[in-house]
């Protein structure tokens, strides 16, 4: 029988001093394969809407989206913990939406959601979804959904005055219960006194190797998204390398008779 991650698993993780290992996935096989490797935390990232549905940018994709891609992810996980991103704007309208939105996700059996920025009403809601039972994992630093009202693609919390700002919102979404928090794009020196002053453990995206654990898109690790890699990303694999050496190969056979031979024939 397998020991399932909890939220209670990685905060004991970050207590003991050790690291803990999150991906994204958005497909069944995926998410069997990589939480056999001992990935900790399978997200069902937005990142989805580039990587697996080819927009440009998150804003894209909606919950009836996410709630597919969430099932197929959840049927192929045992021990990781999973979390599913909630998508623009579901979950700003009103407290009540969102608690059904994300709700929805942990009925096709997520264990947790995560939700983007800091207001006084991502605090309020915070603490409404985590009494509600749905665990969040919370999201500062750079948020892709704010992409427009930053400006872009920004580095955030640059000066020792805006990592004490990060910082103030974590305290405040740590204080409505939040388990975990993405720091995404943040130097690594004001992620270092992020993640030292929390007791919460944080989850680097782009914010260096102080922080308590690690997140990459399984699309940029696996070297199958050839649109864009970012920075902090790191390729262990060559995956688009690998489906054009099997497409081509495969069309070779066929045009040329090689496929199917005796043993593929009824
Ligand atoms: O959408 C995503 O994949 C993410 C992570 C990279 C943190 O939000």
């Amino acid at each position: 029988m397998v020991k399932k991650v909890t939220v209670n698993t990685l905060k004991n993780i970050k207590s003991s001093g050790e690291k803990f290992s999150v991906l994204t996935a958005y497909d069944f096989s995926t998410a069997k394969y990589i939480d056999e490797a001992g990935i900790d935390v399978i997200l069902i990232g937005d990142s989805l809407a580039m990587t697996a549905l080819g927009y440009e940018t998150t804003h894209s994709v909606g919950v009836d989206e996410m709630k597919i891609f969430t099932s197929a992810v959840a049927r192929g996980v045992e021990r990781a913990l999973v979390v599913t991103d909630m998508p623009f704007l579901s979950y700003h309208a009103d407290v009540s939406i969102a608690i059904q939105n994300c709700g929805e996700m942990i009925k096709l059996d997520a264990n947790a959601v995560k939700i983007e920025g800091y207001s006084e009403y991502i605090v309020t809601l915070v603490k409404r979804l985590t009494e509600s039972g749905i665990p969040v994992m919370a999201h500062l630093g750079f948020t892709p959904q704010f992409l427009n009202t930053l400006g872009g693609y920004k580095i955030q919390g640059k000066t020792q005055e805006a990592a004490d700002e990060i910082l103030r919102q974590a305290k405040e979404l740590q204080a409505a219960g939040a388990f975990s928090l993405v720091l995404e794009m943040v130097p690594e020196k004001s992620a270092k006194y992020i993640t030292e002053n929390l007791s919460i453990p944080t989850i680097s995206c782009g914010a260096g190797k102080y922080c308590d654990a690690q997140v990459l898109v399984c699309d940029d690790v696996f070297g199958k998204y050839s649109e864009f890699t970012p920075k902090f990303a790191r390729k262990y694999g060559d995956m688009r390398g690998l489906i054009l050496d099997c497409a081509k190969r495969f069309d070779t056979d066929v045009k040329s008779g090689k496929f199917p031979s005796e043993s593929e024939v009824f």
